[in-house]
């Protein structure tokens, strides 16, 4: 079992680069295997550039406490739809550790990318799962959340 360090700070060289598509995927199977031991239970999602590697790739918790609860690979994930359609949650990033920021994100998306054995995947998904999504793709592109964050007036009347 290998648990990475994960990378910090919003101005980390590597988690500022846009990360590279992965072309063969037999070569990446140790990353594949120390992501998995790194990302904690409670843990939503890891970026490859997260654990120093900037290639596209991430770990995704869909339906998080949830009997659905799985865990999911994407491999060059690629947004080919984003619905108009947005919705603001809070998010936080083991990159930015005790950090809860509101992001705006687009409620409904459609993502492609490859599966641990490079088979081509499509998942249409929605709300907490599609914001994850988003978040972690955002990592490959160089993009905290922080970028994003937006004022929430209802903030201090919680
Ligand atoms: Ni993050």
């Amino acid at each position: 079992m290998a648990k990475l360090k994960i990378l910090t700070g919003t101005d980390n060289k590597i988690l500022r680069t846009k990360s590279v598509e992965i072309k063969h995927v037999t070569k990446i199977a140790k990353l594949i295997k120390d992501m998995k031991d790194t990302l904690d239970a409670k843990d939503l999602g890891l970026a490859a550039p997260q654990v120093g590697e900037n290639v596209r790739m991430c770990l995704i918790r869909l339906n998080p406490s949830t009997k659905s609860e799985t865990l999911v690979f994407m491999i060059n994930p690629k947004i080919t739809e984003m619905d108009k359609e947005k919705e603001i949650g809070e998010e936080g990033c083991l990159s930015l550790p005790g950090l809860w920021v509101n992001v705006e994100r687009a409620k409904k998306i459609t993502v492609k990318f490859l599966d641990t054995k490079g088979k081509e995947q499509i998942l249409m998904l929605e709300r907490l799962n599609a914001r994850i999504i988003q978040h972690e793709v955002d990592h490959l592109d160089g993009i905290l959340m922080v970028d994003r964050a937006v004022f929430d007036a209802n903030a201090g009347l919680r």
